[in-house]
C-alpha cells in the first residue's frame, strides 16, 4: 500500500463529551509523523458536500475541555441513502463514490470516523468499498461491541449521578419518589451505572421489562421502615412488561429514526395512582450529553485519538480503536457493524446492584 500522507478525520452522530478530545489527539499526532489532516465539516454532510479544510496544530489549541465538536456533526444524513432531487423529486441515493470522488481529489488516502453504531454501520459500507478507515467508539450509551468502554460515557454517568444526588434531597424533604429519566436508547448502561453511584433504589433497564407491582412492592416496603420517599432511575428504553417502548419522536431521513422518552413521566402518574404517593419525573436529556468531559473521558480520547492516527499513518486500516482490559487495542470494522452491546443481566454489577438491595422492578 502507498504510504499515508493525507488523512481526514469527522465526527458522526450525536454530539458527545471528548469529541474535541479526540480531534486534538489524532491532528497533534498525525502532524508529528508528518501527515495532513483535513477536517471534514457536520460527518457524513461535509464528505458527500465536500466541506472541508486543512486543519492545522492552531484548529486544536484550547479544545481539550471543550464539550461539542468543533468540526460540527450529524445524525441525520446518512450517505447511503442520501436525499438528492432529481427531476424535481427528492429521492435517496448511495453516495459512496461520490465520497471516494472528493477524497481522490484532495489526495485524502484515509479517514478518522468518530462516531457511535449508526455512524460505524456507514464506516464499515465506506471500509467495504474500498476506503482505508478507522473508527473511534464514541457515544455517551456505551453499546458499541468490542469495546469496554465509548468515550463520553463516563462524564454521562457523572452527570446523572449528580443529578440523582441533588433529586435525592428533594426526595427526602418532599417524602416524594423521585424519578430521573436517562438516555441510552436500547442499552442501560448509563441507568445501572448512575444507579449504583448515585444510591438509587430503583434501576429499570429496558433489557429488563419491569412490573409496578414490584416497584409498589419496594416503595411500601422503604415506607413501612420509615424510608418515605424513593429514588428511581430509568432508562429511556425501559417498558412495563407487556408494553411498548415510549416514542417522543420520529425523525425522518435520521439513519436511526426513532427517538425514545417520555417512559419516566409515565411510571410516574402509576405509582402515585398506587401508592397515593407524589411523584414527579426529571428528564435530564441532553444536558447528558454537553459540557467539558470528564478526566477519564479526556485520558480515553487523548488514547484513542493517539491510537487511531497511528493506525491511519500505519495504513492499518478497517479497524476500530477499542479498550480491553485497560489497553488500547484494535478489532475489525465489520466485527462491530450492525451490532449493539446492551447490559447483560447476568452483568457483575447487576449482582452487586441487587446485592445493594436496589430493585430492578423484576
Ligand atoms: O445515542 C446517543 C443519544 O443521546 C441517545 O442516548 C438518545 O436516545 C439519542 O442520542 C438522542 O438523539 P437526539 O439528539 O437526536 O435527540
Amino acid at each position: 500500500m502507498k504510504r499515508i500522507e493525507t488523512i481526514g478525520v469527522l465526527t458522526a452522530g450525536g454530539d458527545c463529551p471528548g469529541l474535541n478530545a479526540v480531534i486534538r489527539a489524532i491532528v497533534r499526532t498525525a502532524h508529528g509523523k508528518g501527515l495532513k489532516v483535513f477536517g471534514i465539516r457536520n460527518g457524513f454532510k461535509g464528505l458527500v458536500e465536500n466541506d472541508m479544510f486543512e486543519m492545522h496544530d492552531r484548529s486544536v489549541s484550547g479544545i481539550l475541555p471543550i464539550g461539542g465538536t468543533v468540526l460540527g456533526t450529524s445524525n441525520r444524513e446518512n450517505p447511503l441513502q442520501y436525499p438528492v432531487e432529481r427531476d424535481g423529486q427528492v429521492v435517496h441515493e448511495d453516495m459512496t463514490d461520490v465520497i471516494i470522488g472528493h477524497f481522490q481529489q484532495r489526495g485524502i488516502q484515509a479517514v478518522a470516523i468518530i462516531g457511535g453504531d449508526g455512524s460505524l454501520n456507514v464506516a464499515g459500507q465506506l471500509h467495504r468499498k474500498g476506503m482505508n478507515v478507522v473508527s473511534v467508539p464514541k457515544t455517551i450509551d456505551n453499546d458499541i461491541p468490542g469495546t469496554e468502554r465509548t468515550f463520553g460515557f463516563d462524564t454521562a454517568v457523572q452527570i446523572a449521578t449528580e443529578a440523582l444526588d441533588r433529586l435525592h434531597t428533594t426526595a427526602a424533604s418532599h417524602h416524594r419518589i423521585m424519578i430521573l429519566e436517562v438516555m441510552g436508547r436500547t442499552a442501560g448502561w448509563i441507568a445501572l451505572h448512575s444507579g449504583i453511584a448515585g444510591g438509587a433504589d430503583a434501576i429499570l433497564l429496558p433489557e429488563l421489562p419491569y412490573r409496578e407491582e414490584s416497584l409498589v412492592r419496594m416503595i411500601r416496603e422503604r415506607a413501612s421502615r420509615g424510608k418515605t420517599f424513593s429514588l428511581i432511575v430509568i432508562s429511556e428504553g425501559a417498558r412495563p412488561q407487556g408494553g411498548e417502548v415510549s416514542v417522543a419522536r420520529v425523525v425522518e431521513g435520521s439513519w436511526e429514526k426513532v427517538r425514545l422518552g417520555g417512559i419516566g413521566e409515565k411510571l410516574a402518574r402509576r405509582l402515585e395512582e398506587q401508592t397515593g404517593m407524589e411523584a414527579r419525573c426529571t428528564v435530564l436529556g441532553h444536558i447528558q450529553r454537553g459540557g467539558t468531559p470528564t478526566a477519564f473521558d479526556r485520558v480515553l480520547c487523548s488514547r484513542y485519538g493517539s491510537a487511531a492516527a497511528e493506525c491511519l499513518a500505519n495504513g492499518d486500516t478497517g479497524v476500530m480503536v477499542a479498550l480491553k482490559q485497560n489497553d488500547i487495542i484494535t478489532i475489525p470494522i465489520d466485527y462491530v457493524c450492525g451490532k449493539t452491546r446492551t447490559v447483560p443481566l447476568d452483568d457483575e454489577k447487576v449482582f452487586v446492584a441487587r446485592n445493594l438491595g436496589i430493585c430492578f422492578g423484576d
